[in-house]
């Protein structure tokens, strides 16, 4: 089949590729999807699209219009597609429900011990010279209480390592996770998580009922001082009352793998031309706020299973119509 692949970075061609094998004739796009570039796709019978590329109305019809019949995504997460709009023009959308939830989980603990011990600071002080330790100071992370929110692959793997560390971990999840209980997580209604816990992480998809979930009441009820880690879904949080949180000392940290706003800065290189967006830019101001540019997902182990099950929906799409993986139009939680 002949794929156009969007948002093609040097490690998706080679990852893409190779576990290809030839079996596709795969086209790379360094640009966005978008309805400006939706045109590239045509005489492709499938796109290929990561996170920010927009599958919103307006690109389906150009990619109906252009003959595809498969939105093939690179990703697990697929609040991105307007799933309606491509079962109505015959389109089947495909994805990649789980390729290292350890990848995710692991970075997700990468944040919090950087963000509690500081070593991102304490890297640049050494290598200037500067020993002193005032401004480092962190804490025990045995004995805290950890919110968990959303604990279905990603969450579980968190709510293990957690337990690992002698954290006290409080879950929330409308279904809950029997592995999570059995690992000692209490599942709790959000209020009593945001009230009780020390550090809050946030593993739920995108959803209606998740978009702007950490808005400025849920921080209202929040212990002082607490830390955020948000390596879902930007939108799972509300920017604006973010800030007015870390102003106010109502959020002690916050370290974010995702930012609502993302499509326009992520995965770029914008060293030499500055950052477009005021209130990302406000976020930079912080010294107790740590931003990685939706890397959570970036291992080697995690590409190679995102690569070989985007080559298996598109194969299996191929053969039987239907590929491996499909997404509906219900709702995702
Ligand atoms: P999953 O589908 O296995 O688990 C999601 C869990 O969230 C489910 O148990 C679901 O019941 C729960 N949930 C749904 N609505 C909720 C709500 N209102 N409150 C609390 N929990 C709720 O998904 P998985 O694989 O664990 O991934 C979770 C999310 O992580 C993805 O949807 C994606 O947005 C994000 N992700 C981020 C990556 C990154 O690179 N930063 C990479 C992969 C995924």
């Amino acid at each position: 089949m002949r794929i156009a692949v969007f948002s093609t970075q040097p490690y998706d061609a080679k990852f893409l590729e190779q576990a290809s094998a030839g079996a596709h004739d795969l086209m790379f796009f360094g640009a966005r999807l978008t309805p400006e570039t939706a045109l590239l796709a045509a005489g492709s019978n499938a796109v290929c699209a990561f996170v920010n590329d927009d599958l919103g109305e307006k690109v389906i019809s150009v990619l109906s219009d252009a003959g595809v019949k498969l939105i093939a995504l690179r990703s697990a997460g697929f609040n991105h597609v307007d799933l309606l709009a491509a079962e109505a023009a015959g389109i089947c959308v495909a994805r990649v429900p789980a390729y290292s939830p350890h990848a995710v989980a692991e970075h997700t603990l990468a944040l919090i011990l950087t963000l509690n011990r500081k070593t991102h600071r304490a890297y640049n002080r050494v290598r200037e010279g500067n020993f002193a330790l005032d401004g480092l100071l962190g804490f025990d992370l045995h004995g805290k209480t950890v919110g968990v929110v959303g604990t279905g692959q990603i969450g579980e793997v968190v709510v293990r390592i957690l337990t690992g560390f002698g954290c006290h971990v409080l879950a929330h999840d409308p279904n809950e996770n029997p592995a999570c209980g059995a690992m000692g997580a209490r599942y709790v209604s959000l209020d009593e998580l945001f009230a009780s816990s020390d550090v809050i992480t946030l593993q739920c998809p995108l959803t209606p009922a998740t978009r702007h979930l950490i808005n400025a009441t849920a921080v209202a009820r929040m212990k002082r001082g607490v830390m955020l880690i948000n390596t879902s879904r930007g939108a799972v949080v509300d920017t604006r009352a973010l800030i007015d949180g870390l102003k106010s000392g109502a959020i002690g940290s916050v370290g974010l793998d995702v930012y609502e706003e993302e499509a326009d800065l992520f995965f770029q290189d914008l060293s030499g031309s500055g950052i477009p967006d005021d209130v990302f830019a406000r976020l930079l101001t912080f010294p107790n706020v740590l931003i990685t540019g939706h890397q959570g997902f970036f291992t080697e182990e995690a590409l190679t299973a995102i690569a070989e099950t985007t080559i298996a929906n598109i194969s299996t799409f191929e053969r039987d119509g239907t590929p491996l993986h499909p997404v509906r139009s219900a709702p995702d939680a």
